[in-house]
Parts: structure tokens; C-alpha cells; sequence
């Protein structure tokens, strides 16, 4: 399917992600959206409390919150024209295989054979995810960030079966509706950008279990140096300003004394099993009142608008 075919977008599943992700397409006019989800769900009332900061920053009028929110439709009803009728579907129900498989089997049965079915699994194999469908060339991963409404990123990450013009269309729908697609062209765990996140955790876990710092440290560190260049210089252009041949030699020096353990840290499964779960339970790697923990997820979000609109 082309992406000028694309009008009626489905999503399945209600839940945080599913409202951002329809706001999200919401902002491409010719679009209609409906969210389906098996508990009743007050799409729009959701997507406006996830909005507050970007209508209090003046980065959205409430005219066009509105406008954008007329475009958003609910079903609880896997039978109606919506799902019938639907285009690309972005399935964001819960994080489980069984029932996304399941999900997807429904939606095969009811939607056209050339619909674009896609997921938005955080770490699942979308190769796996589809393996029981007829269609599956028309299957794709996108994985949004969280907070989908403002995080750019989605990685687009092909299954084992994805068709070029599956992948193709996604990509364009995603531009489309202002966010910035990346291509994964292999369906590997963590796809692109988790791999990369998840082996700095990995160090940071690291450095705090072998007392070379302690946790808040090692946050300072990372935001107060690499941290502040990289939404503007990201690895490999950093690597070629600095020239491959210093970075090889680092590399031969430093490689060798990094972590590369496969699996979780002793340090990680101790605070896991002694209930120090971070900020669910006022303690992880620090200690987190109440108020510190409310701060951290208002502060990011402004954080991320002052980011990306200058506000
Ligand atoms: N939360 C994140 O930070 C994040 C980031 C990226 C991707 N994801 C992925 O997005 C997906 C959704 O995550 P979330 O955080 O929005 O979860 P959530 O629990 O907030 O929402 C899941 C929604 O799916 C609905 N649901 C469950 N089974 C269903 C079914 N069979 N049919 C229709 N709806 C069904 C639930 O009622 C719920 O509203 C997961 O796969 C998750 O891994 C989450």
C-alpha cells in the first residue's frame, strides 16, 4: 500500500502509548484515527492531559488541540468500519506476545489483506509477532519513545518478511506526521537505539559496582559532558570529527576494561531483590522523595519542549 492511500489509521490499544501515538497521527489533516481497546477509554480526554505543558508553552492553541482531537475516534467494537475500513493499523496493547498475536489475528481476519499492520513492541521480535499471519509482507515494527507525543524518534524495524514498500510507506506516513523515522534493517533485540542505551547502562551499572563513582555521580558525568553534545553530535560524526585513527587508538586501549557481561549485574539483582526498585518504592540506585520523583517527570517533559520548539 502507497502512502497516498493512507487515510483510515487504526490503533489498537488505548493505553499511554496508544493516545500519544493518535494524537501524534492526529496532526496530519486527511487523516482519521480511531483507538480501539477493549476497556471503555476517553481517548480525547487522555491526549489533553497529556498536552497541558504543550498548550501552557504556547507550542499547541487550544483551536488546534481541538481540531486535532475531532480527528480522534473510540471503539471497543473489533466489528465496526473503522477496523474494517482501516489502512495502517498501530497496535500498542499490552507488552505480551500472546495477546499481541492474538490482537493481530482478529485484526487479519477483519481488516483488507494489503491493511499496513504495525507494532509498537518496546523489545519483542516483530519476526515473532507476526509469525502466525497469512499477510506478512505487510508487517512492520515502529517503536515510538516515550512520551510519544514529543519524543521524534520511531524506529521502523523490519521483520523477517517486511515488504521494501511496507517499510517505504510507514517511513513516509511517520515524516508525514512530524516525527523523525529511522530504518532497522534487521529485527535484533533492542533494535537500534536500545542497543546503544542499554550498553551505557550496562558501564553506569558498572562504575557504581566497582566503586569507581557513585550513582549520582555517574548522571553527572554523562549530563554535564557527552551528554549535552549528543542531540547535536552523535557517536559516529563525533568519531569522524575526532579522526578514526585516534579513535582506534582508544579503542585498543580502553576496550579491553569496559563491562561486557551478558547478563544482568550482581549490583542491579540485589536492588531488584531487596525491593529497591527506584522511584515505585522511594529507593534504586539513590534514595527518591516523593516530591524529587513528581519534579523528574514534569521537568523532563519541559526539558524536552524547551528542546524541541525553543519554549
Ligand atoms: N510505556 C513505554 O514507555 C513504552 C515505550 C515504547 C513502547 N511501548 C510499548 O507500547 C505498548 C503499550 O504500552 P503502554 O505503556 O501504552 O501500555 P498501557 O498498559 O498503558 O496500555 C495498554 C492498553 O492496551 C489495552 N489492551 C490490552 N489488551 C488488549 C487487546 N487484546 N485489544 C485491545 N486493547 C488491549 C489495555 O486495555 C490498555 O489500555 C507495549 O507493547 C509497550 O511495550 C511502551
Amino acid at each position: 500500500m502507497k502512502r497516498s492511500e493512507i487515510r483510515n489509521i487504526l490503533i489498537a490499544g488505548g493505553g499511554m502509548m496508544g493516545k500519544n501515538i493518535a494524537f501524534v497521527f492526529s496532526s496530519v489533516p486527511e487523516f482519521r484515527i480511531t483507538v480501539y481497546d477493549i476497556r471503555p477509554t476517553d481517548v480525547r480526554a487522555g491526549v489533553r492531559l497529556n498536552c497541558a505543558q504543550l498548550l501552557e508553552k504556547g507550542v499547541l492553541s487550544p483551536e488546534e488541540l481541538e481540531a486535532r482531537l475531532a480527528r480522534i475516534d473510540f471503539t471497543e467494537d473489533l466489528d465496526s468500519d473503522s477496523v474494517r475500513n482501516a489502512d495502517l493499523v498501530v497496535e500498542a496493547v499490552f507488552e505480551d506476545m500472546a495477546v499481541k498475536r492474538e490482537t493481530f489475528a482478529k485484526l487479519e481476519a477483519r481488516c483488507r489483506p494489503d491493511t499496513i499492520f504495525c507494532t509498537n513492541t518496546s523489545v519483542m521480535s516483530p519476526s515473532e509477532i507476526s509469525r502466525e499471519l497469512t499477510h506478512r509482507e505487510r508487517f512492520v515494527g515502529t517503536h515510538f519513545w516515550n512520551p510519544g507525543h514529543l519524543i521524534p524518534l520511531v524506529e521502523v524495524v523490519r521483520s523477517d518478511a517486511t515488504s521494501d514498500e511496507t517499510a517505504q510507506t510507514v517511513m513516509e506516513v511517520l515524516r508525514d506526521a512530524g516525527k523523525k523515522p529511522v530504518l532497522c534493517r534487521k529485527d535484533v533485540p533492542g533494535f537500534i537505539a536500545n542497543r546503544m542505551q542499554h550498553a551505557l547502562w550496562r558501564e553506569a551499572i558498572s562504575i557504581v559496582e566497582n566503586g569507581i563513582a557513585d550513582a549520582e555521580t555517574v548522571d553527572m558525568a554523562v549530563r554535564y559532558s557527552f551528554g549535552l553534545r549528543l542531540p547535536q553530535l552523535g557517536p559516529l560524526e563525533n568519531a569522524d570529527m575526532v579522526g578514526t585513527d585516534l579513535t582506534w587508538n582508544i579503542h585498543d586501549y580502553i576496550l579491553g576494561a569496559l563491562e561486557d557481561s551478558h547478563r544482568p549485574s550482581p549490583l542491579l539483582t540485589e536492588l531488584r531483590d531487596e525491593g529497591k526498585l527506584g522511584f515505585k518504592t522511594g529507593e534504586g540506585f539513590r534514595k527518591w522523595t516523593p516530591e524529587e520523583t513528581a519534579a523528574s517527570a514534569a521537568e523532563l517533559n519541559e526539558y524536552l519542549i524547551r528542546m524541541l520548539y525553543g519554549k
